[in-house]
């Protein structure tokens, strides 16, 4: 049976199911969402795709090779170059910082982390993920750019382990699922108080946690708030003119609700 064929049939289940209309409708539009997203990945992914890997094709990390399957983020956005592009001007900034030591909690496949090794070559990073398949994605994805000698790749990351990176010039990317609550507190862990921090805020997990941190760092730091800005994506000509719903799930990013990032930089 072919990929449609099987959707049909999944879809055909999930209408004769019984139970509430209104989850129904709901499970039926998550799995439209995802079908039309693959097949705009099919589209974008023809003849771009070698021996299961893709190259990033603008943004900060143009030319970042990718591996498939991609175990965290979101494929399409990422290899437009368009994902997170609310964060871009921060990314460049930090890039031109040259921190000795970058730090990203929850590196998933190493977007961020190889990412931003690629642009900073004399910066050593570390990229930590609970999940053992992004581990290995992080590694595989370091090794493919070139950059495995400086990205040293690891499980959970706690927050005595701060104390374990260079005392100065260090940058944490955070971006764990609400965790940001309990690790990214300079009261427990006052190594942060010398280290800038980039961190996605998860207010759909951790109600508050915004202010939380902006009241933790508030002596030592000045914070940035950065909210969501409409999607913006340039598509290879091949894909201009699509609908106007195919436009938005190119850069489609499947977040729950609002995850805006603080910028939260040393006085
Ligand atoms: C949304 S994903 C990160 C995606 C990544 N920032 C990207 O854009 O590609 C969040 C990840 O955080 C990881 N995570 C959560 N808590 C963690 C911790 N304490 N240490 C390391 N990884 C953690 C989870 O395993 C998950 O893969």
């Amino acid at each position: 049976m072919d990929f449609d064929q099987n959707v049909l049939e999944e879809l055909r289940r999930r209408v004769t199911m019984p139970g509430d209309p209104h989850k129904i409708n709901t499970e039926i539009f998550s799995l439209m969402l995802w079908y039309r997203t693959k097949l705009l990945e099919n589209l974008l992914f023809h003849g771009r795709v070698v021996d299961n890997k893709i190259a990033v094709m603008n943004g900060p990390f143009k030319d970042l090779i990718l591996q498939l399957p991609c175990n965290a983020g979101s494929l399409l956005p990422m290899v437009l170059g368009c994902y997170e592009h609310e964060l871009h001007p921060f990314v460049a900034e930090a890039i031109h910082r040259n921190y000795k030591h970058v730090v990203n909690v929850g590196c998933g496949d190493g977007y961020y982390t190889v990412g931003m090794a690629m642009r900073m070559p004399q910066t050593q990073f570390s990229g930590y993920d609970l999940n053992p398949k992004a581990q290995v994605g992080c590694k595989a994805v370091a090794a493919l750019n070139n950059v495995a000698d400086r990205v040293h790749v690891g499980g959970e990351f706690r927050g005595e382990d701060f104390t374990k990176l260079p005392p100065k010039d260090t940058l944490v990317i955070c971006d764990i699922e609400g965790g940001e609550d309990e690790l990214l507190d300079p009261g427990k862990f006052p190594a942060l108080k010398q280290m800038d921090v980039i961190v996605e805020l998860h207010e759909v997990y951790k109600p508050g946690v915004t202010q939380r941190l902006k009241d933790r760092f508030a002596t030592t730091h000045n914070f940035t708030l950065v909210p969501h800005g409409p999607k913006i994506v340039k598509l290879p000509i091949q894909l201009q003119g699509m609908s106007e719903v195919d436009e938005f799930l190119f850069c489609h990013e499947g977040r729950g609700g609002p995850t805006p990032w603080g910028i939260i930089i040393q006085k």
